[in-house]
């Protein structure tokens, strides 16, 4: 078979490889996909004046976020159930940044616990965190993420209620069916060991003490202080596309933001996430890092993104077409699409006469 050129490669192989409901699940969007489809498009529509003879052989990509040594600013963005996606799930993609010494965010709802996808990989690590409604709970688990070494916390708050998304309620997607140990197993084992019975039956009731912790609609500012307050470690907020709540966040306490729709998952006909990027960069861009995902799929979109004020930029959907694509070797699979990208990003920065990433600059697009 062909190897993989592009992230639309990696797309075509997962969807022939992967079970319907699973590649529905990780690929589609909210409502009429508008967003979803505006992410990609908002980036295709850039254009790019590239600096002439500036002798670029060999681009630096190499940062530091919050404390984190990256050596490319394309990282794995948070995303839940990755073992549709491969048996080896988080634990696999983890170590596939890991190798690249690529920034890797674990989702509250990660199919592998959070414990064990720290003691599967050194990379940096991030923890993306749902606030439940209980604090208690909430508290919980960002003891366990800074005792892991998850080096920052990003609070996601695009998702007071979850979207409808059609295709998983065409496909009868059963959102439980692979474990979330984060946070099911947790509860579920805490109710067994006050009440006893089986372990089904505690599954069952950890289950339904999700569904009345998350979504949270109750979510407010004083909530994201909060979680500064406690939290150990920095804290950004993800799923900003305003520069009033960018500047807000920052007078929470934020210690960064990320500029994001959800990759279209949830308000549908959201703005584009690169579209919103340039007013949040003024706003706050020189006090804290600003990263952007939605809509990421070519080394193109990073260097783009990055041009306009981004820090870095994280990917969803490409690092889990990369693991459906690749059912023999998760990790493989994932370093794939991240390689891929990051590939794609050197050739853009010598094609832009671009030497390091502070030499991508607005100047550079039209
Ligand atoms: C299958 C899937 C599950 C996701 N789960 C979460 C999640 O648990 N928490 C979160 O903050 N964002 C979640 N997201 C959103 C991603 O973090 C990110 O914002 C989005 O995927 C970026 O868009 P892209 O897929 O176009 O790269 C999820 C996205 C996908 C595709």
């Amino acid at each position: 078979m062909t190897p993989a050129l592009s992230v639309a490669d990696l797309r075509e192989a997962a969807e022939r490889t992967a079970e319907r409901a699973a590649f529905d699940y990780c690929s589609g969007g909210a409502g009429d996909e508008i967003a979803l489809e505006w992410n990609e498009a908002a980036f295709r529509r850039r254009r790019l004046r590239p600096r002439a003879l500036r002798a670029v052989e060999a681009p630096r990509t190499s940062l530091t976020l919050l404390g984190a040594a990256l050596a490319t600013p394309v990282g794995v963005a948070p995303t839940s159930m990755q073992r549709l996606a491969h048996p080896d799930g988080e634990v696999a993609s983890a170590r596939a940044a890991a190798g690249l010494g690529a920034l890797f965010c674990l989702s509250t709802f990660a199919s592998c616990s959070l414990e064990a996808v720290a003691a599967a990989s050194e990379g940096p690590r991030w923890f993306q965190l749902y606030p439940m409604r209980d604090r208690g709970l909430t508290r919980d688990l960002l003891r366990r993420a800074a005792a892991a070494g998850y080096g920052a916390v990003l609070v996601t708050c695009d998702q007071p209620v979850t979207a409808r998304r059609r295709r998983d309620v065409r496909n009868g997607f059963d959102r439980f069916r692979v474990g979330q140990p984060n946070l099911v197993l947790e509860l579920a084992a805490s109710w067994r060991a006050a009440n006893g019975g089986s372990e089904e039956e505690a599954l069952r009731q950890g289950l339904a003490r999700v569904d009345a912790q998350f979504p949270n609609a109750g979510l407010s500012w004083a909530d994201l202080e909060w979680v500064c307050a406690e939290a150990g470690v920095p804290v950004l907020l993800k799923g900003v596309l305003r520069p009033d709540d960018a500047r807000e966040a920052v007078r929470r306490g934020a210690a960064g933001v990320v500029v994001s729709n959800h990759g279209g998952r949830q308000l549908d006909r959201a703005v584009a996430t690169v579209d919103a990027l340039p007013a949040v960069v003024q706003e706050v861009a020189a006090e804290v890092p600003v990263l952007l995902d939605s809509g990421v799929r070519a080394g193109l979109d990073a260097a783009i993104a990055l041009a306009l004020g981004a820090s870095a930029v994280l990917v969803g959907r490409p690092v889990l077409w990369g693991m459906m694509a690749s059912p023999s070797d998760g990790v493989a699979g994932a370093r794939g699409a991240l390689d891929l990208l990051h590939a794609e990003l050197r050739h853009a920065m010598i094609l832009l006469g671009a030497a390091t990433l502070e030499d991508l600059d607005a100047s550079l697009i039209e």
